[in-house]
């Protein structure tokens, strides 16, 4: 357990501002190296199959920038597993993907997909990857993630971002029981989606979850105050609350 709770920046909505017109601006590697400056611990971005945001492109410009940790979500299939191997990022998360999605909606069926999952997991573990299942905060697809050999857990609050007061409080405790099972069995939990100025305190004040990644409210809050100060606005309720 540590006191430090990292803070993962995701560029995605970069990318998909400069899609918007097909051009090259705004640069999201600009912004990973500005979010570094700002305090990120780590960049965390996306390649989705359809290419809607990062494109394989900004993975390689990426590696070749960064000197912090990249954080690679990606769906468990041969074409991702492929260019994480090629690319080797400190990390990568494993997302559950569907084409028409407009986010990555719901945590990942760990115990479901076991034997889909089992094979690339067990790759990336070879590759010196670090692992980690975006999960929903459920005691069935923790047991999955350890006997998938997963180091890493994110515990996914799009539920608890998004649900009534009352609910919240569930789903909170959910989460904070989740990690604690989590880092019992020796699995570190991450944390993140939806998160805000708002409602990061309670999710970062839980001592076991070591990393929030957080990206579209960051990206949105950088439109009225500048991306450096709103990482450095999160990163300041996220000690705050720690
Ligand atoms: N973690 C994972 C695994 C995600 O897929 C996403 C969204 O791409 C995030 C964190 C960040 O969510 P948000 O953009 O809502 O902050």
């Amino acid at each position: 357990m540590s006191d430090y709770l990292r803070l993962g920046v995701n560029i995605d909505h970069v990318a998909t501002i400069r899609n918007a017109r097909g051009g090259a601006h705004p640069d999201p590697v600009k912004a990973a190296l500005m979010a570094v400056e700002a305090g990120a611990d780590g960049i965390t971005a996306h390649l989705r199959e359809d290419r809607r945001h990062i494109r394989d492109e900004d993975i390689s410009a990426l590696m070749a920038a960064l000197t912090v940790p990249l954080n690679l979500e990606m769906a468990a299939t041969q074409e991702m597993l492929d260019i994480a191997l090629r690319h080797k990022p400190h990390a990568a998360c494993i997302v559950p993907e569907k084409r028409e999605e407009r986010t990555t909606e719901g945590g990942l069926d760990a115990a479901g997909q076991f034997d889909t999952l089992a094979p690339v997991i067990n790759a990336l573990n070879a590759a010196g990857i670090r692992v980690s299942l975006f999960i929903e905060a459920d005691a069935a697809q923790i047991d999955a993630a350890i006997r998938l050999k997963a180091p890493v857990v994110e515990f996914h609050t799009g539920r608890y971002a998004h649900v009534e007061e009352q609910e919240r409080a569930d789903e909170l405790r959910r989460i904070a029981e989740a990690a604690a099972l989590a880092m019992k069995n020796g699995i570190e939990p991450h944390a993140g989606h939806g998160l805000t100025y708002d409602n990061v305190g309670p999710i970062a004040a839980i001592p076991q979850i070591a990393e929030l990644n957080i990206g579209h409210f960051l990206i949105g809050e950088a439109i009225f105050d500048g991306l450096a100060a709103s990482i450095r606005e999160m990163r300041r309720h996220m000690d705050a609350a720690r």
